[in-house]
């Protein structure tokens, strides 16, 4: 059977959705997630195109072990020598280089000639080429470009050191069957393709990225780009979980599986969602709230009576575990610990105290703890910043014929300040609290809060998205009370922003 490589750019297309853009802490967090995940490749930035991309490279180089970590760089000195740079001293590195190939692109945006396109992307690969052995290359747009063209560049790159040729369907305009058609024929044409791997990377503008990246595997393809949950420029990218459980659930139709440990799916998702702030819709394949849920009586009968009458992937496969109640108040710290480990969280002492710590204040709030509020609790600590405010003590007053105030005392460098606002709601009145007090000059671009668990004595979570001068942070912040949590989330955004600018 063949194993597909899996070569995962949630770390660099997945930042480019709106809104998602990581820092260095963040996206070392999704990398070692996407090792333990067992990714072959994770594409971590675009190291020319910003310091934050750079040091991102070369972290997660530096600290992640496992799969070979990448770095995009246009067909340009300027960017490969800068990926190189970042991804020196990387044990398993790779470059990554583009060009566009169609006239469309070549004509309107870059204004080169076919010819000119081929020479830099033969100069630019012999570059990259000089500085790491493994260098891939991408013709940008290759769906819409004239395919003897698109072959003679391929051809060209690899007689120039290209190990991996992967081929973007970039505006996602391909469909299956003619797709599938390209990389039949590019492995027709091509008189050196067998020296190099051969690449799809499909967005998912006509919501075909997954089956057009299959239809390439049924063709030849040995290697699939995609991220977590799809995330990704516009509609997004191939979405890794359906296209690894597509490949795993129909292997008798593929002949084709890949190194994904598939029950850590589920982690990863929530973890991307956290981070990046960026949902999955309930009915997403394999990761949605509701891709396990079965609500018709007639196929719950069929379900009682034997699970594969309507379910074609087992749960657990993925990681997906039904809501299960763990512990309680009087638990202890081994039992605490001994839960998290299941969960596959391996923590440090002094992350451990501080889960603990949460933990036993939710336990005296919340009768019944879920592993959904534990995970909530340990990412808290993954989104954490810097504390320059932290929240002291809130109370509001509000009710139907009642002007909602909130008085908020923060503790900030200059001591602890307190402060009353009146607002629409208690939401708005805390804020304006807050936002007095810190003498933010931020915009709230986003605020959105959902309940962890069931029940009125659930966990509220809180995400929020701040702009200033042009930089975005998202904030979150978990609570039993959700104005609490709105609190926390707007304070966590504050904390990333200072953080920011003590960077500068
Ligand atoms: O979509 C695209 O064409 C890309 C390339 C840089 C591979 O993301
Ligand atoms: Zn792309």
């Amino acid at each position: 059977m063949r194993i597909i490589k899996i070569f995962d750019t949630t770390l660099r297309d997945g930042e480019q959705s709106p809104g998602a853009s990581m820092n260095v802490q963040e996206k070392l967090t999704v990398a070692k997630q996407l090792a333990r995940l067992g990714v072959d490749i994770i594409e971590a930035g675009f190291a020319y195109s910003s310091p934050g991309d750079f040091e991102a490279i070369r972290t997660i180089g530096a600290e992640v072990e496992g799969p070979i970590i990448c770095s995009l760089a246009r067909a340009k000195e300027e960017d490969i020598k800068s990926a190189w740079q970042a991804l020196k001293d990387t044990p398993k590195r790779r470059i990554h280089t583009f060009h566009s190939t169609s006239d469309i692109h070549l004509k309107h945006q870059f204004c080169v000639s076919r010819e000119e396109a081929l020479k830099r992307s033969i100069e630019m690969m012999k570059l990259a080429k000089s500085f790491v052995d493994d260098v891939e290359f991408s013709p940008m747009d290759a769906t819409r470009s004239d395919i003897n063209y698109l072959c003679e560049v391929i051809e060209a790159v690899i007689d120039a050191g290209a190990s991996t040729v992967n081929i973007p369907d970039t505006v996602g305009y391909s469909i299956p069957v003619e797709f599938g058609a390209l990389i039949k024929s590019m492995r027709e044409k091509i008189k050196n393709i067998d020296k190099a791997v051969i690449s799809v990377h499909c967005h998912n503008d006509l919501g075909l990225a997954t089956s057009n990246s299959l239809a390439a595997v049924l063709n030849g393809a040995g290697q699939i780009e995609c991220t977590i949950n799809g995330i990704g420029e516009r509609a997004g990218n191939c979405s890794m979980e359906e296209v690894v459980m597509a490949l795993r659930t129909r292997r008798d139709i593929f002949d084709a599986d890949t190194n994904i440990n598939t029950e850590e799916i589920m982690r990863t998702s929530r973890l991307v969602t956290k981070i990046t702030g960026i949902y999955v819709q309930p009915n997403k394949a394999i990761v949605g709230a509701n891709a396990f849920a079965h609500e018709s009586g007639i196929h719950q009968d069929g379900l009682l009576k034997e699970k594969s009458t309507y379910e074609i992937i087992k749960p657990e496969s993925v990681g997906f575990h039904s809501t299960k109640l763990i512990l309680g108040k009087h638990s202890g710290r081994h039992a605490f610990k001994s839960r998290l480990k299941e969960l596959g969280y391996e923590l440090s002492d002094e992350e451990l105290n501080s889960v603990f710590e949460k933990f036993k204040r939710l336990a005296d709030q919340k009768k019944d703890i879920f592993d959904e509020d534990i995970e909530a609790l340990i990412s808290e600590d993954v989104t954490k910043a810097p504390e320059v405010y932290s929240l002291v003590d809130l109370s509001i007053v509000s009710g139907i014929n009642q002007k909602p105030t909130a008085t908020v005392k923060i503790k900030t460098g200059d001591g602890i300040i307190d402060r009353m606002e009146q607002g629409d709601g208690p939401v708005d009145a805390t804020y304006k609290a807050i936002s007095a007090i810190t003498d933010t000059k931020s915009k709230l671009l986003k605020f959105e809060i959902k309940a962890i668990t069931g029940g009125t004595d659930a966990l509220g979570e809180v995400m929020v998205s701040l702009e200033e001068n042009g930089r975005a942070v998202r904030g979150h912040g978990a609570d039993t009370d959700i104005i609490v949590a709105a609190a926390k989330a707007y304070i966590n955004a504050l904390n990333k922003l200072a953080a920011r600018k003590k960077q500068i």
